[in-house]
Protein backbone atom coordinates (compact mmCIF):
# COMPACT_ATOMS: atom_id res chain seq x y z
CA UNK A 1 0.00 0.00 0.00
CA UNK A 2 1.13 3.50 -0.89
CA UNK A 3 0.66 6.84 1.30
CA UNK A 4 1.58 9.69 0.21
CA UNK A 5 3.08 13.14 2.36
CA UNK A 6 2.07 16.73 2.03
CA UNK A 7 5.53 17.05 0.23
CA UNK A 8 4.55 14.19 -1.99
CA UNK A 9 6.44 11.63 -0.63
CA UNK A 10 5.56 8.11 -1.09
CA UNK A 11 5.63 5.64 1.79
CA UNK A 12 5.00 1.99 0.67
CA UNK A 13 3.59 -0.26 3.70
CA UNK A 14 2.51 -3.34 4.69
CA UNK A 15 -0.32 -3.44 7.59
CA UNK A 16 -2.04 -6.72 8.69
CA UNK A 17 -3.57 -7.96 11.51
CA UNK A 18 -5.45 -6.32 14.53
CA UNK A 19 -4.82 -5.06 18.14
CA UNK A 20 -2.24 -2.70 19.54
CA UNK A 21 -0.41 -0.80 16.57
CA UNK A 22 3.11 -1.52 16.51
CA UNK A 23 5.00 0.18 13.93
CA UNK A 24 8.15 -1.78 12.67
CA UNK A 25 11.46 0.16 11.33
CA UNK A 26 14.01 -2.24 9.13
CA UNK A 27 17.78 -0.80 9.28
CA UNK A 28 20.31 -0.60 7.13
CA UNK A 29 20.64 -1.34 3.91
CA UNK A 30 17.34 -3.73 4.03
CA UNK A 31 13.53 -2.64 3.66
CA UNK A 32 10.42 -3.99 5.06
CA UNK A 33 10.57 -7.28 4.30
CA UNK A 34 12.97 -7.84 7.35
CA UNK A 35 9.97 -7.71 9.68
CA UNK A 36 7.91 -10.72 7.58
CA UNK A 37 8.36 -13.51 10.37
CA UNK A 38 7.18 -10.61 12.84
CA UNK A 39 3.62 -10.66 10.50
CA UNK A 40 3.67 -14.19 10.48
CA UNK A 41 4.22 -14.28 13.94
CA UNK A 42 1.96 -11.51 15.17
CA UNK A 43 -0.59 -10.37 13.02
CA UNK A 44 -2.87 -12.39 14.84
CA UNK A 45 -2.54 -10.18 17.68
CA UNK A 46 -1.34 -6.68 17.02
CA UNK A 47 -1.78 -4.33 13.91
CA UNK A 48 1.97 -4.60 12.44
CA UNK A 49 2.77 -1.87 10.15
CA UNK A 50 6.23 -2.34 8.32
CA UNK A 51 6.64 0.94 5.60
CA UNK A 52 10.09 1.45 3.81
CA UNK A 53 12.10 4.09 4.75
CA UNK A 54 12.41 6.96 2.35
CA UNK A 55 15.22 5.37 -0.73
CA UNK A 56 13.98 1.88 -0.05
CA UNK A 57 11.86 -0.62 -1.07
CA UNK A 58 8.82 0.76 -2.59
CA UNK A 59 9.00 3.89 -1.06
CA UNK A 60 10.31 7.25 -2.71
CA UNK A 61 13.65 7.55 -2.90
CA UNK A 62 13.94 11.36 -3.59
CA UNK A 63 15.52 13.46 -0.35
CA UNK A 64 15.96 14.68 2.15
CA UNK A 65 17.51 12.12 4.28
CA UNK A 66 18.26 12.30 7.78
CA UNK A 67 17.32 11.17 10.90
CA UNK A 68 14.88 13.17 11.93
CA UNK A 69 13.11 13.04 7.95
CA UNK A 70 12.44 9.71 8.40
CA UNK A 71 11.03 10.07 11.71
CA UNK A 72 8.83 12.62 10.22
CA UNK A 73 7.98 10.50 7.22
CA UNK A 74 6.75 7.91 9.25
CA UNK A 75 4.51 10.06 11.34
CA UNK A 76 3.05 10.94 8.21
CA UNK A 77 2.34 6.93 7.95
CA UNK A 78 0.41 7.42 11.63
CA UNK A 79 -1.77 10.47 10.43
CA UNK A 80 -2.40 8.55 7.05
CA UNK A 81 -3.48 5.37 8.99
CA UNK A 82 -5.53 7.51 11.46
CA UNK A 83 -3.04 6.09 14.42
CA UNK A 84 -2.08 8.52 17.38
CA UNK A 85 0.44 6.45 19.28
CA UNK A 86 2.21 3.15 18.01
CA UNK A 87 4.85 0.76 19.38
CA UNK A 88 7.70 1.88 17.86
CA UNK A 89 9.89 -0.97 17.03
CA UNK A 90 13.60 -0.56 15.41
CA UNK A 91 16.02 -2.83 14.20
CA UNK A 92 20.07 -0.71 13.83
CA UNK A 93 19.53 2.05 12.17
CA UNK A 94 15.63 1.97 12.41
CA UNK A 95 16.81 2.27 16.06
CA UNK A 96 18.52 5.26 15.42
CA UNK A 97 15.02 6.41 13.46
CA UNK A 98 12.83 5.69 16.30
CA UNK A 99 15.01 7.36 18.97
CA UNK A 100 14.74 10.18 16.50
CA UNK A 101 10.81 9.74 16.42
CA UNK A 102 10.81 9.70 20.22
CA UNK A 103 12.76 13.08 20.37
CA UNK A 104 10.52 14.87 17.96
CA UNK A 105 7.16 13.24 18.13
CA UNK A 106 6.87 11.66 21.74
CA UNK A 107 3.06 11.87 22.09
CA UNK A 108 2.73 9.08 19.00
CA UNK A 109 5.21 6.75 20.76
CA UNK A 110 2.89 4.09 22.94
CA UNK A 111 6.60 2.48 23.91
CA UNK A 112 9.80 1.83 22.25
CA UNK A 113 11.40 -1.40 21.52
CA UNK A 114 14.78 -1.12 20.60
CA UNK A 115 16.77 -3.67 18.74
CA UNK A 116 20.52 -4.28 17.84
CA UNK A 117 20.83 -0.86 18.10
CA UNK A 118 22.76 2.30 19.73
CA UNK A 119 21.87 5.48 21.47
CA UNK A 120 25.16 6.84 20.30
CA UNK A 121 26.86 8.58 17.04
CA UNK A 122 29.62 8.05 14.92
CA UNK A 123 33.22 8.27 16.48
CA UNK A 124 35.81 8.92 14.02
CA UNK A 125 36.56 5.15 13.45
CA UNK A 126 32.89 4.69 12.17
CA UNK A 127 32.70 8.01 10.01
CA UNK A 128 36.16 7.04 8.06
CA UNK A 129 34.42 3.30 7.93
CA UNK A 130 31.23 5.25 6.01
CA UNK A 131 33.35 7.38 4.02
CA UNK A 132 35.12 4.11 2.72
CA UNK A 133 31.76 2.63 1.77
CA UNK A 134 30.53 5.93 -0.19
CA UNK A 135 33.76 5.67 -2.24
CA UNK A 136 33.09 1.93 -2.81
CA UNK A 137 29.45 2.29 -3.25
CA UNK A 138 29.97 5.67 -5.99
CA UNK A 139 32.87 3.24 -7.62
CA UNK A 140 30.94 -0.07 -8.05
CA UNK A 141 27.61 0.25 -7.56
CA UNK A 142 25.44 -0.20 -4.71
CA UNK A 143 25.98 -4.41 -4.15
CA UNK A 144 29.15 -4.05 -3.06
CA UNK A 145 27.27 -3.09 0.73
CA UNK A 146 25.62 -5.97 1.07
CA UNK A 147 28.67 -7.57 0.00
CA UNK A 148 30.82 -5.95 2.99
CA UNK A 149 28.30 -6.08 5.03
CA UNK A 150 27.29 -9.36 4.77
CA UNK A 151 29.04 -10.94 7.50
CA UNK A 152 28.87 -8.79 10.30
CA UNK A 153 24.32 -8.86 9.54
CA UNK A 154 24.25 -12.26 10.89
CA UNK A 155 25.94 -14.05 13.81
CA UNK A 156 28.33 -16.62 13.64
CA UNK A 157 25.50 -19.18 15.06
CA UNK A 158 23.22 -18.22 12.61
CA UNK A 159 26.12 -18.83 9.40
CA UNK A 160 27.08 -22.20 10.48
CA UNK A 161 23.70 -23.45 11.08
CA UNK A 162 21.10 -22.06 9.20
CA UNK A 163 22.83 -20.62 5.81
CA UNK A 164 19.32 -19.74 4.26
CA UNK A 165 18.81 -16.71 6.77
CA UNK A 166 22.33 -15.23 5.13
CA UNK A 167 21.23 -15.61 1.92
CA UNK A 168 17.70 -13.88 2.82
CA UNK A 169 19.24 -10.95 4.40
CA UNK A 170 21.74 -10.50 1.33
CA UNK A 171 18.89 -11.02 -0.89
CA UNK A 172 17.27 -7.84 0.55
CA UNK A 173 20.80 -6.09 0.98
CA UNK A 174 21.21 -6.68 -2.82
CA UNK A 175 18.12 -5.18 -3.63
CA UNK A 176 18.31 -1.92 -1.57
CA UNK A 177 18.49 1.09 -4.39
CA UNK A 178 21.47 3.70 -4.69
CA UNK A 179 19.64 6.67 -3.75
CA UNK A 180 18.76 4.97 -0.19
CA UNK A 181 21.77 3.79 0.24
CA UNK A 182 24.07 6.86 -0.14
CA UNK A 183 21.01 8.67 1.40
CA UNK A 184 21.09 6.34 4.84
CA UNK A 185 24.78 6.51 5.02
CA UNK A 186 24.93 10.29 5.24
CA UNK A 187 22.17 10.56 7.18
CA UNK A 188 23.81 8.00 9.82
CA UNK A 189 26.80 9.92 9.62
CA UNK A 190 25.05 13.03 10.55
CA UNK A 191 22.84 11.51 13.31
CA UNK A 192 23.55 13.36 16.89
CA UNK A 193 24.10 11.55 19.85
CA UNK A 194 20.73 10.29 21.27
CA UNK A 195 22.26 9.37 24.76
CA UNK A 196 21.40 12.82 26.53
CA UNK A 197 17.38 11.78 25.49
CA UNK A 198 17.40 8.50 27.13
CA UNK A 199 17.09 9.01 30.69
CA UNK A 200 13.91 11.48 29.75
CA UNK A 201 12.33 8.28 28.03
CA UNK A 202 8.94 7.34 30.20
CA UNK A 203 7.46 5.33 27.85
CA UNK A 204 7.45 1.70 28.54
CA UNK A 205 10.72 0.23 26.61
CA UNK A 206 11.95 -3.40 25.57
CA UNK A 207 15.77 -3.23 24.93
CA UNK A 208 16.84 -6.83 22.55
CA UNK A 209 20.38 -7.62 21.09
CA UNK A 210 21.59 -10.89 19.66
CA UNK A 211 24.27 -12.22 22.04
CA UNK A 212 26.48 -12.64 18.76
CA UNK A 213 25.57 -9.21 16.98
CA UNK A 214 29.54 -7.59 16.16
CA UNK A 215 27.98 -4.45 15.23
CA UNK A 216 25.99 -3.10 17.69
CA UNK A 217 27.06 -5.32 20.50
CA UNK A 218 25.74 -6.21 23.89
CA UNK A 219 27.21 -2.82 25.47
CA UNK A 220 25.48 -0.61 23.67
CA UNK A 221 22.30 -2.57 24.51
CA UNK A 222 23.63 -2.76 27.85
CA UNK A 223 24.21 1.26 27.95
CA UNK A 224 20.78 2.00 27.22
CA UNK A 225 19.51 -0.21 29.06
CA UNK A 226 21.40 1.40 32.45
CA UNK A 227 20.19 5.28 30.93
CA UNK A 228 16.48 4.15 30.90
CA UNK A 229 14.74 3.73 34.15
CA UNK A 230 12.21 0.54 34.16
CA UNK A 231 13.69 -0.31 30.46
CA UNK A 232 13.45 -4.62 30.28
CA UNK A 233 16.49 -5.69 28.08
CA UNK A 234 17.01 -9.24 26.31
CA UNK A 235 19.59 -10.89 24.99
CA UNK A 236 18.60 -13.20 22.52
CA UNK A 237 21.42 -16.55 22.40
CA UNK A 238 22.83 -17.47 19.31
CA UNK A 239 21.70 -14.85 17.68
CA UNK A 240 23.45 -12.03 15.47
CA UNK A 241 22.66 -8.32 14.54
CA UNK A 242 19.71 -9.64 12.66
CA UNK A 243 18.12 -10.90 15.95
CA UNK A 244 14.85 -10.42 14.37
CA UNK A 245 15.33 -13.20 11.59
CA UNK A 246 17.97 -15.05 12.52
CA UNK A 247 15.55 -16.44 15.71
CA UNK A 248 12.45 -15.25 15.06
CA UNK A 249 10.34 -17.10 17.28
CA UNK A 250 12.41 -15.72 20.41
CA UNK A 251 12.21 -12.13 19.15
CA UNK A 252 8.62 -12.58 18.41
CA UNK A 253 7.57 -14.74 22.10
CA UNK A 254 9.71 -11.38 23.79
CA UNK A 255 7.68 -8.84 21.22
CA UNK A 256 4.49 -10.62 22.14
CA UNK A 257 4.99 -10.49 25.76
CA UNK A 258 5.82 -6.80 25.97
CA UNK A 259 2.76 -5.79 23.72
CA UNK A 260 0.52 -8.33 26.19
CA UNK A 261 2.28 -6.11 29.42
CA UNK A 262 1.13 -2.79 27.58
CA UNK A 263 -2.58 -4.11 26.92
CA UNK A 264 -2.93 -4.46 30.33
CA UNK A 265 -1.52 -1.16 31.74
C1 LIG B 1 21.97 -1.32 10.29
O1 LIG B 1 21.93 -2.55 10.41
O2 LIG B 1 20.97 -0.62 10.23
C2 LIG B 1 23.34 -0.68 10.19
O3 LIG B 1 24.33 -1.64 10.24
C3 LIG B 1 23.54 0.32 11.28
C4 LIG B 1 24.85 1.03 11.19
O4 LIG B 1 25.61 0.83 10.23
O5 LIG B 1 25.14 1.84 12.08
Amino acid sequence: MIAICDDGHEINYDDEGQGIPVLFIHGFPLDHTLWSQQLDGLASRARCITPDLRGFGGSGRKGPFSMDQYADDLVCLLDHLGIQRAVVTGLSMGGYVALALWRRHPERVRALVLADTRATSDDEGALEKRREMLRAAHETGPKVVGERMQEGMVGRSTRDRSPEVVIEVRRIMDRAPMEGIVGAIEAMMARPDSTPDLPGIDVPTLIIVGEEDVITPVADARAMHAAIAGSRLEVIEGAGHASNMERPAAFNHLLGEFLAQLELA
